[in-house]
């Protein structure tokens, strides 16, 4: 078996598989106007899906992370958790969620085989949690994040994607949240996408401005691990939970790039931005193509440049992430 590599010598054991671009949340940054279906949807099905998490783990990858869109949405969401636990040669299934389900859902997806979740919260701040998303469920997601821990999940985190005139001065409310709660908080820097030049313009906040904060206040950068891709992650003694930072804007971001991505209509995505994705649908009806599929993932990754665009504006080809899962 052949490990994925690129060019550049990075290697690739990390899939992040979207399962759907319909989300019921409208968060400024990514669905605005809420999710628009244009037709019937066209998401991979079940069996789809199994074919690209056993070509991907033939290929080794070892950890899926099932995304969308809301992947909980789906009606199967618990068969295709069931699916990427049953795949031979996978080690870790994690989900990124808007977490609407999760107080409810958590055992019942643990029972099937998840391990790690991280959910979507921009603000610890109920209303401008709804501001931001344009949902009113603050606390049932909070709820949900009590309750994962509860159950000891492996890894609770919460992704808050850094906004000036929302989140940016509430690093207080954050870290008094994981005094004694287990949960990473990531700050995401906001990435321009070819939806909203204006509202980047408006809202962008270099992730250096919190790192500053974290490091006049005692936290420390924890050695990164070899599998922790390209966030850093601080942490210090009086906190039970740490805080992650992913600056996709910083030099070098891209040097430690780990994961490939499959959109929920089956294109292969290089990286998050700035190219069309390459088609694996035609390879997905039958088990027999899956050592073709295995071919055309190795032939790809000669493709995969060093780095994103974005520093050149260079967005167009994203309308917004929810389309290939961030
Ligand atoms: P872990 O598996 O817990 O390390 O999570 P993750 O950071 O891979 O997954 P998550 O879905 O929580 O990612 C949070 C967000 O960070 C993504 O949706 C993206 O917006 C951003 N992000 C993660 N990885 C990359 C990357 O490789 N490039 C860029 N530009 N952004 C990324
Ligand atoms: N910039 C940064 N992060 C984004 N996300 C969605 N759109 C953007 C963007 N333009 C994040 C969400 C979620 C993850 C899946 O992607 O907040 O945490
Ligand atoms: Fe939905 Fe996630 Fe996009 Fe928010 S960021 S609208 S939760 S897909």
């Amino acid at each position: 078996m052949q490990q994925l590599e690129d060019r550049f010598g990075r290697r690739f054991h990390y899939l992040r598989l979207s399962i759907t671009d319909a989300c019921n949340f409208k968060c400024e940054y990514c669905l605005p106007d809420g999710y628009k279906p244009e037709g019937k949807p066209r998401h991979l099905q079940l069996d789809e899906l199994r074919r690209v998490m056993t070509a991907f783990a033939h290929c080794g990858t070892r950890k899926i992370r099932i995304t969308g869109g809301e992947p909980s949405l789906r009606k199967d969401f618990e068969q295709v958790i069931e699916a990427a636990a049953n795949t031979p040669l996978i080690e870790t299934v994690a989900t990124t969620t808007n977490g609407y389900r999760l107080a409810e859902h958590a055992a019942e997806w643990q029972r099937r085989g998840l391990q790690q979740i991280n959910v979507s919260a921009d603000s610890l701040d109920g209303r401008d949690f709804e501001r931001i998303t344009g949902d009113s469920r603050f606390d049932l997601v909070m709820r949900g994040i009590d309750r994962a821990l509860e159950l000891d999940y492996r890894r609770v985190k919460i992704n808050a994607v850094l906004l000036k005139g929302h989140n940016a001065d509430q690093l207080p409310l954050f870290l008094n949240y994981i005094r004694d709660r287990k949960v990473d908080i990531r700050f995401i820097e906001l990435m321009e996408t070819g939806l909203h030049h204006d509202y980047f313009k408006q809202h962008h906040l270099a992730g250096a401005v919190i790192q500053q904060q974290l490091l006049q206040q005692g936290w420390q950068l924890d050695p990164a691990d070899k599998d922790a891709g390209p966030a850093l992650n601080y942490s210090h003694p009086d906190y039970a939970g740490r805080i992650g930072l992913i600056m996709p804007y910083a030099k070098d971001f891209c040097a430690s790039c780990n994961r490939l991505r499959v959109s929920s209509t089956g294109k292969l995505h290089l990286c998050l931005f700035g190219e069309a994705g390459i088609e694996l649908r035609d390879l997905l009806g039958s088990d027999n193509h899956i050592p073709e599929l295995q071919q055309r993932l190795h032939r790809a990754l000669i493709s995969k440049h060093e780095t994103h665009h974005l520093h050149d504006g260079d967005a167009g080809a994203t309308p917004h992430l929810a389309s290939i899962g961030g």
